[in-house]
């Protein structure tokens, strides 16, 4: 290999290379579509052979255009040597076709997938999901975009051209060795959007749709256009607010879309860069600075995406973003029927740390959660590990209620299906858990960081029809801890008949364990203890009740 090759496969300012069109994905919209997963072998630069894996493409995939209401058919071809599976990311389908780790395609095998769509139009995705396999197959290149399509969004003057004014974008970071494969790791140094490194996409002057989409490992991106340039956001994971939302900057976290109008109008033979302003990122989030954790030339600065040529307007462009969009009503708070308490622990690097959800390690032969069917749910996500993690529910979309006691950022008050938790921070989010009892296939909820997920911070649930009891541990009432921050010890109140009292730490281990019963009002010494955040469990064989606890 020669050096001039090397540098091309090294992050290069991009001014000095050549740029490439941007790769757009064909869709398909037919009664039966075969998604042939399989080895391939693909150019992303000149004369050098990367090995990829793809979906009936030699990177990435078809988009799949599906219509809310209609029934949508797969079949999942499985042309790997290693199992595979597919999952149908925010997408309320039936448990038995979710496609979690519990499904496995074998080699040569094939899977049939069949739904009524039930989500309102909106970009949604496709990926494999095995069991510890998801990073490595995501990475080489299996996934591909889901546009739904419905009535109300028909009936707004939006642009919906697909390839003309209506695009499908995806970021992706990968490392490239100097023979052309990838690297496997959480960080790449080069940007790929849809494939295509150093993109460039011709754009009509006037309003055009991104369907944005954070499809890399672990990396975080702040999105926004060179000088501020504004733009609209009109849909997020789950489909169209209520009205657009006018933001210069969207930071998507892995899974997590995002659609945005960008007006072009007036701006023919002008160009715009899209960037993603990794300098703003705390260091808390993977993709900053921060020095401990794996490095990566991209890593804390601001760098382009992709960059928009402007071109003539079409013969009948969409000229203004409405006004009004959807008209989905968040779900209520007052009417949820249960809480449950989702803590995120641990510490350690973006691509190998060990985290846990509620101290536990994700164990496939574990339900973690029973959830009565029709019920709505909160989930108070808190996350005391030393690093932010997208929280990712299956089985439809959420709503926030808040982040730390405040109400979302507008963008973030539709559907959602990915929510970014920053260290220290807690997000109330809400869900309905509607028509379909899971019958022996769990959902999963996780980390959309794939190293993380792939490295059991993940855990699952199962929803049973309300008219069977079931015999689950219920979240009870809060405990009361006092005072948090101390430095000695702690004060509790536990309002329910305790059996059971852990104190976990930052790394999921218990360094209190009292059994028997637990006196309803008790105190305990964290003198001896490190400083940092922990977890106080109390539970009986019914009720369980978690609380953060602040050692200073
Ligand atoms: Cu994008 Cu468990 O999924
Ligand atoms: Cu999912
Ligand atoms: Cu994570």
């Amino acid at each position: 290999m020669n050096s001039r090759i090397v540098l091309l496969l090294s992050l290069f300012p991009s001014a000095v290379l050549a740029q490439n069109p941007l790769a757009i994905p064909p869709a398909f919209d037919v009664d039966t579509f075969h998604l042939v997963v399989d080895e391939h072998v693909h150019q992303f630069y000149p004369g050098i052979n990367t090995n990829t894996y793809g979906a009936s493409a030699e990177y990435l995939g078809p988009t799949l255009v599906f219509h809310t209401n209609d029934t949508a058919c797969i079949r999942v071809h499985n042309d790997l040597a290693q199992i595979t599976n597919m999952h149908w990311h925010g997408l309320h389908v039936p448990a038995e076709f979710d496609g979690g780790p519990p499904r496995e395609i074998a080699p040569g095998g094939a899977w049939d997938v069949k739904f009524q769509v039930k989500n309102p139009a909106g970009t949604y995705w496709y990926h494999p999901h095995p069991h510890e396999l998801t990073a490595e197959q995501a990475n080489m290149g299996i996934a591909g975009f889901i546009i739904v399509q419905d009535d109300e969004e028909a009936a707004l003057d939006l642009p919906r051209t697909y390839g003309v004014d209506d695009f499908p974008i995806v970021v992706q970071d990968r490392r490239f060795q100097a023979n052309g494969s990838f690297v496997f790791g959480p960080f790449g140094d080069s940007v790929l959007v849809n494939g295509t490194p150093r993109p460039y996409l011709e754009c009509p002057a006037q309003v055009v749709r991104l369907r944005l989409l954070n499809g890399s490992n672990a990396r975080i991106y702040p999105l926004g256009f060179e000088n501020n340039h504004p733009f609209s956001v009109i849909a997020s994971d789950g489909g169209l607010l209520n009205a657009p939302v006018t933001m210069d900057r969207i930071p998507l976290s892995n899974g997590e879309r995002a659609e945005i109008l960008l007006d072009l109008t007036g701006m023919e033979g002008d160009s715009l860069l899209l960037m993603s302003y990794g300098s703003e990122l705390p260091a808390t989030v993977p993709g900053s600075s921060f020095i401990l954790w794996e490095g990566s030339a991209l890593n804390g600065i601001d760098f382009p995406v992709l960059r928009i040529r402007i071109t003539a307007p079409t013969t009948s462009p969409v000229t203004a973003v409405p006004a009004a969009l959807g008209t989905a009503l968040p779900l209520d708070e007052a009417l949820a029927t249960n809480t449950r308490t989702k803590v995120l622990s641990g510490n350690g690097m973006v691509g190998m740390g060990m985290f846990y959800i509620n101290g536990q390690m994700f164990d496939l032969n574990v339900i973690n959660d029973t959830i009565q069917l029709g019920a709505m749910e909160i989930w108070e996500i808190e996350n005391i590990s030393n690093m932010a993690h997208p929280f990712h529910i299956h089985g439809g979309s959420f709503y926030i209620l808040d982040r730390d006691g405040i109400a979302p950022p507008l963008w973030e008050q539709g559907a959602k299906d990915v929510v970014l938790v920053d260290a220290g921070a807690g997000v109330r989010v809400i869900m309905r858990f509607d028509d379909y009892i899971t019958d022996g296939w769990p959902f999963m909820y996780h980390c959309h960081n794939l190293l993380h997920e792939d490295n059991m911070m993940m855990a699952q649930y199962i929803v049973v029809d309300q008219n069977v009891a079931v015999v689950d541990v219920i979240e009870a009432p809060a405990i009361s801890v006092f005072p948090s921050p101390t430095s000695s010890s702690i004060n509790y109140s536990v309002p329910f008949a305790a059996t059971e009292l852990r104190l976990f730490d930052g790394n999921g281990r218990a360094v209190v364990h009292l059994v028997g019963p637990i006196v309803p009002t008790g105190a305990i010494d964290l003198g001896g203890l490190p400083s940092g955040p922990y977890m106080l469990v109390v539970n009986s064989r019914t009720q369980v009740a978690r609380t953060v606890v602040m050692k200073e």
